[in-house]
């Protein structure tokens, strides 16, 4: 009997132990998913009431909505509408990353972290996963010109404090000669405006756009150490740069000195538990263990192995920085990091905080683990290739433009090349016109920035038959 007890409390233990870094997700999700860094009137919002007037954002010109009568449909519709416009998550039928905050008798629309870091992919939502749809030039256009009108005639300073900061942070992220050119990309030439700012200067208008996809957080905490960005020049030792996209909005660094601590521990404490998404389709397990061979042969060299704990968990551990003339994908994101920009972070406001990974400046891209990859499409750290069997092909014959409307729902998902769908034949024509003219809902390869080039190694890739793909393609579905 006492062995009986002792067996099943041993099993209960067992179990529960089981679940703990499951638990740990949940909790972790919850948290970051509420989470924004909204403090004393600083960080990025809209001007302050204008929350109030959502819809007013989304220009909705539909007749219909006018006869609804029960608020929470017309509010439904409306949300769907801003969230298709401007590329947000919606989930449990609220805008992810977008809050209302009460400060000073006001309503203060906040922009937080999972604005960019929350996605979907085939339909499933990703707390972590960047956000695959979100257009913050849009965004920054449509509240700059409703806010050009808002504060006409309010003299009250807090209320001019805050709509001043906000006019400005929608001028910078609506600025053409720095904003991202498709949906889905975050230009990094946001963030260094603040260092000009920071100096008294106006920002040059030939800056770069530094376009990038927003990353995957799950495995940052064992990142960080080796650097942070996809191209690790940024060191993380402070985890100041962490705060990069927020800073630009606030009228100083002593925002970012203020919410330090909690940066910290969101990374540490918070972002380390995220677990990357399961595949949720069917997986060929034959399959799995000829491609874990394909893998071992042609991409371990990089992205190293995935071990995992005995629950099945991952062992997150530290990527390694591919010097670009070995990978050669675009190299536009490197080049922002110029001598001028490094110059003002070293002599700026807050030069004992944000410091740089010497040897990684314009060095080239770590080859990141591939936890949860099959999420993470578009591919690359400018989101040019659609799909993981397209990564296995030359660059040649990878495709040249692909929807970014409505990425993450699951319609657009193609299990088979995992990854976006593509144009049929019927329409390409008609897109591929409409993505020369500049249309930001398709991604085009020739556009500044969004080259598909590289991350093709002849002597290894070269070898693989379509077979051996498919292979290696369902086995990175079990990461
Ligand atoms: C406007 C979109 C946006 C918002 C809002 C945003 N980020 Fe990011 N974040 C990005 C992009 C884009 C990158 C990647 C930049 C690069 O690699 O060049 C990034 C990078 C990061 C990284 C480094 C990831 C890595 O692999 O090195 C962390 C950590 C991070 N963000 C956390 C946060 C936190 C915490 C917040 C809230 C304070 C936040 N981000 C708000 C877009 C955003
Ligand atoms: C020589 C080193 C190297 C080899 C070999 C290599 N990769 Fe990569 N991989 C990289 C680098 C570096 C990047 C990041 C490039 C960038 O973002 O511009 C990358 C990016 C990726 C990405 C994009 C991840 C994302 O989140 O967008 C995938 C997927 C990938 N590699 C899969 C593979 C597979 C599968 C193989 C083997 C068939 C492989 N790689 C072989 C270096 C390598």
């Amino acid at each position: 009997m006492k062995n009986l007890i002792f067996i099943v409390s041993f099993l209960t233990l067992f179990s529960s132990l089981a679940d703990v870094r499951v638990l740990k997700h949940q909790k972790a999700a919850d948290i970051f998913t509420n989470w924004h860094f909204f403090e004393n009137g600083r960080g990025m919002t809209i001007s302050p009431n204008m929350s109030r007037l959502m819809w007013m954002l989304g220009e909705d010109r539909r007749a219909d909505i006018k006869h609804i009568k029960d608020p929470k449909e017309k509010a439904d519709i409306i949300t769907n509408f801003i969230a298709k416009k401007y590329g947000f998550v919606v989930q449990d039928e609220k805008l992810m990353g977008v809050f209302n905050v009460k400060y000073k008798n006001m309503d203060i629309g906040v922009l937080g972290c999972t604005a960019c870091h929350s996605g979907k992919a085939a339909g499933i939502f990703v707390p972590g996963l960047g956000n695959k749809t979100i257009d913050p030039y849009t965004v920054g256009r449509d509240t700059l010109r409703i806010q050009r009108f808002w504060g006409f005639g309010n003299r009250n300073p807090d209320f001019k404090y805050i709509h001043e900061k906000a006019l400005y942070f929608a001028k910078v992220t609506s600025d053409r000669n720095i904003a991202s050119l498709t949906r889905g990309l975050v230009p990094d030439s946001t963030i260094k405006t603040f260092f000009y700012k920071d100096h008294g200067l106006p920002y040059p208008k030939d800056m770069g756009r530094g376009q990038v996809k927003a990353p995957h957080l799950w495995g940052i905490k064992e990142k960080r150490p080796a650097g942070v960005f996809n191209d690790g020049s940024l060191s993380g030792d402070s985890y100041a740069w962490i705060f990069g996209a927020e800073l630009f909005a606030s009228d100083s660094g002593e925002h970012l000195r203020a919410v330090l601590t909690q940066i910290k521990w969101l990374t540490d404490k918070v972002l380390a538990n995220l677990l990357p998404p399961q595949y949720p389709f069917k997986i060929d397990k034959d399959r799995v263990l000829r491609g874990q061979e394909v893998y071992k042969n042609t991409c371990i060299k990089c992205h190293g192995g995935h071990e995992r704990d005995p629950q099945g968990h991952p062992i997150y551990t530290t990527p390694k920085v591919i010097p670009k003339h070995i990978v050669k994908t675009d190299e536009e994101k490197l080049n922002i990091i110029d001598d001028e920009f490094i110059r003002l972070v070293e002599t700026g406001s807050l030069r004992d905080l944000l410091t740089f990974e010497e040897e990684n400046i314009r060095k080239g891209y770590f080859a990141p683990k591939l936890w949860g990859v099959w999420s993470r499409f578009p591919y690359m750290h400018n989101g040019s290739i659609p799909s993981l069997y397209d990564i296995l092909l030359p660059p040649e014959k990878r495709p040249i433009i692909f929807s970014m409307l409505e990425a993450g729902e699951e319609y657009r998902f193609d299990k088979e090349r995992v990854g976006l769908t593509l144009f049929d034949q019927r329409e390409y024509k008609r897109k591929l016109r409409s993505a020369i003219k500049g249309d930001r809902d398709i991604y085009y390869i020739k556009r500044e920035g969004q080259s598909n080039q590289g991350h093709y190694f002849v002597k290894t890739f070269g070898k693989l038959t379509h077979e051996d793909r498919l292979d290696l393609i369902e086995y990175l579905k079990t990461l």
